[in-house]
């Protein structure tokens, strides 16, 4: 797979929004093992352990601090830059702060979204276009059916319904401007790329399980573990973004058959719990108590899970790490990057694709 991908994106210009981010500090390091050159374009990074800090960021790629709720600028950069392929995960991405900010939530994923997606009809051609959604974009069904690309749009936060909304400006301008039927006229195909919450190192918002169960390692402390019970799809930071690139080295092979969503969820696997992954995480960091105080819920109501099978068949990718696997090499992250966040990082970038040497 690796060899496929280098000779895809080897030498080639991605502009990449969103890349002082989580997945985005992940994606440079990708596209960096892949040879390819790199404009960025985002907020500047909000704290100091941000992830895109630690690996040095701004030396993997030509950075540009500015806001896509400002179409000009995000115009002139993305057009002086003559990308080959533009991938697209800027977005206001906390279901919380849009509850806080729910306007601005809107203008930056909705209005953020026409604004790139307006900048591309003035690009050089030919153009590959990934747009990077989420799971919540689908109308919940409150079932445990796996949802498929060809069901309805909805989402009830106001995260939700902006990337449903961002969806929705994707297929209208996919539809008006950019339709592979006349693709040769335009020469752009754009397709977008849903996912779940994803685990990896690097990570250390509030009020996530793994940041906080490390920061409790750290000070050996005993970890309050609260839904011990509630099971969720716990999946690796780099099978998603290693989908999406596939998705992107299809499209340019194929530039009229993937204009299209793809799902990149995990496998069904036997359900691991919150106290599976605070057991794995004792095991691998060696140390740790924690404790189950409250009343602990049986289970966990609103699981959404993706079928991914589409993606399988057609673009012929796989989730690599399982749910264990995934927890494994997320705590080892935390346990031996700090110091060398990105040598350890693209130590298990290596690791992912089987050619650690
Ligand atoms: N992390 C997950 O579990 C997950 C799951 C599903 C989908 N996603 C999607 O993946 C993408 C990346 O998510 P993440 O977890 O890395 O989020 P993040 O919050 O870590 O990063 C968000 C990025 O967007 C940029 N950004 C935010 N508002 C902006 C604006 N107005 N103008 C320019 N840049 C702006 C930030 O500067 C940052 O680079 C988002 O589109 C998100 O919706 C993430």
């Amino acid at each position: 797979m690796i060899d496929h991908l280098r000779k895809i994106y080897g030498g080639k210009r991605v502009f990449l929004t969103g890349h002082t981010g989580f997945k985005g500090s992940w994606m440079l390091l990708l596209l960096q093992e892949l040879g390819a050159e790199v404009k960025g374009l985002a907020l500047p990074p909000e704290k100091e352990d941000d992830l895109y800090l630690k690996i040095g960021g701004d030396d993997l790629c030509h950075s540009v601090i500015s806001d896509i709720r400002f179409a000009q600028r995000l115009r002139t950069e993305l057009r002086q830059f003559h990308p080959d392929f533009v991938i697209h995960m800027a977005a206001q991405a906390l279901v919380l702060t849009s509850y806080e900010n729910p306007v601005e939530t809107f203008r930056t994923n909705v209005q953020g979204t026409a604004h790139l997606l307006e900048a591309l009809r003035s690009a050089k051609p030919p153009l590959v276009a990934i747009n990077v959604t989420t799971d919540k974009v689908y109308e919940n069904h409150e079932s445990l059916k796996p949802y498929k690309e060809d069901e309805p749009l909805g989402g009830y936060d106001p995260y939700s319904a902006s990337k449903a909304g961002s969806e929705i400006v994707t297929q209208s301008y996919r539809r008006s401007f950019f339709n592979p039927k006349v693709y040769d006229k335009h020469q752009v195909s754009l397709a977008t790329a849903r996912s779940g919450n994803v685990i990896g190192g690097g990570d250390y918002s509030d009020n996530r399980i793994i940041p906080d169960l490390v920061r409790a390692f750290n000070d050996r402390e005993k970890l309050e573990v609260r839904n011990p019970e509630a099971v969720r799809p716990w999946q690796h930071v780099l099978d998603p973004l290693t989908g999406y690139l596939l998705l992107g080295a299809r499209m340019h092979e194929n530039p009229k058959d993937f204009s299209e969503a793809f799902n990149f969820g995990p496998d069904e696997s036997k359900p691991v719990t919150v106290k599976d992954l605070v057991d794995i995480a004792i095991d691998v960091w060696g140390d740790g108590t924690y404790s189950t105080p409250g009343n602990p819920q049986p289970h966990e109501a609103g699981l959404l899970l993706l079928d991914n099978s589409k993606a399988k068949t057609r673009l012929g990718w796989k989730p690599n790490w399982d749910a264990r696997e995934s927890i494994r090499k997320t705590i080892e992250w935390y346990k031996n990057a700090p110091g060398n966040e990105r040598e350890y990082s693209q130590f298990q970038i290596r690791d992912y694709f089987g050619v650690l040497s």
